[in-house]
């Protein structure tokens, strides 16, 4: 079980100055912290809040996709996005047992979750409306999640970066497998390359949103670099991932629909990259405070599965109690 710092007076978790550097050192030493390691309250907090909003976003991220598994154009387009709407679901669960050695639960997460005092990714309140949106989630969400998850493989919590590791082996085949969906697309019928534009013209923005506020707007970035739980800044990861992803929309003889968008030769310590478009961040809080086109489809498809699924949940623990007590009446 983790070790908390000492719990004061006022049920406030007190941590001497001595404690809090020696923590620091270890971080800044590079070593990984395990559950059962002494960690402050904040550290601990901090990561149940980021892997859990995680997790959620993994589990929520399977609604838009699994909306086109039964119009998937073909078998093999069928088998692919089975496959990674499974992989999804699986990166939820390793998040969230990443989250519950950290004295979480995951029926509190999920409770979090569907009375919306958790977040997930604002990306998945939108809805996809196209076969197109399915390579455009592979290409530019999974995109951007690779881009911000690599460097979550060296966070300072152990579980978390171990989980990452698997985790980032799967977003490459749905990277891959989205940005051929749109490559087979733009290669296609004029019909069919307008339908991949569209997705463009959708998913863009939002996709840059995923990687959070700017960072002098951001509330947590500072003191999670220095837990180094982030490795980089909101805006560090957003512009890695645009100068990543322009050229490619380019080779798709697409257009991204900013038209600020141009190439700095002096930006990156003179590397080059693009100035980009300011994002409208009243949308992107619209959405991530519920008012998204999908949030309540979102949320009330996570209860119902939920619900739905108490009799599993039920079964298997009453299995493992039932072996557990035969275990332990044959010692
Ligand atoms: N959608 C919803 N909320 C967001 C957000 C987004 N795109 N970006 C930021 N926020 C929220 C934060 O959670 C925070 O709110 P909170 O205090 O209630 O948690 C607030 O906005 C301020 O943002 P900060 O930058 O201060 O917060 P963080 O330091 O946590 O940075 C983050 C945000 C970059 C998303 C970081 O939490 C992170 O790296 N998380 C891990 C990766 C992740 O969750 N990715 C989501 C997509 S997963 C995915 O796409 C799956 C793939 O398989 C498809």
């Amino acid at each position: 079980m983790y070790s908390q710092g000492l719990i004061g007076a006022d049920g406030r978790t007190e941590e001497s100055e001595a404690f809090l550097e020696a923590f620091q050192k270890r971080i800044d030493a590079e070593e990984k912290i395990e559950p059962k390691d002494a960690m402050p309250e904040g550290y601990r907090r901090t990561l149940i809040r980021q892997i859990g909003q995680h997790a959620h976003s993994e589990i929520v991220g399977m609604l838009p996709e699994g909306n086109w598994i039964t119009r998937a154009p073909s078998l093999k387009r069928k088998a692919a996005l089975l496959a990674k709407v499974q992989d999804e679901g699986g990166h939820g669960l390793y998040l969230y047992a990443a989250a519950e050695t950290l004295g979480v639960s995951r029926e509190q997460m999920t409770e979090e979750l569907h009375s919306g005092k958790a977040k997930y990714s604002s990306i998945f309140n939108y809805p996809t409306l196209s076969w197109a949106d399915i390579g455009a989630i592979g290409w530019l969400v999974d995109g951007a999640a690779i881009m911000n998850q690599i460097p979550l493989c060296r966070c300072s919590f152990g579980p978390y970066a171990r989980a990452m590791i698997r985790i980032c082996k799967e977003e490459s085949f749905h990277q891959r497998q989205g940005y051929e969906i749109m490559l087979t697309l733009c290669r296609g019928t004029p019909e069919q390359k307008e339908m991949a534009q569209d997705a463009l013209n959708r998913f863009w923005w939002p996709a840059l949103m995923m990687f959070g506020p700017h960072d002098k707007d951001s509330a947590h970035s500072e003191q999670s670099m220095k837990w180094k739980i982030k490795r980089f800044s909101n805006d560090q990861l957003r512009q890695k991932f645009i100068d990543a992803t322009v050229p490619q929309a380019e080779y798709l003889g697409l257009t991204v629909p900013d038209p600020d968008l141009r190439w700095d030769p002096e930006l990156n310590d003179g590397k080059g990259g693009y100035r980009h478009g300011e994002i409208d961040w009243d949308e992107f809080w619209r959405v991530v405070k519920g008012d998204g086109v999908m949030n309540r489809d979102r949320i009330a498809a996570r209860r119902k599965a939920w619900e739905e699924g108490a009799w599993v949940r039920e079964a298997a623990l009453a299995h493992a109690a039932k072996r557990e007590g035969r275990r332990a009446a044959a010692e």
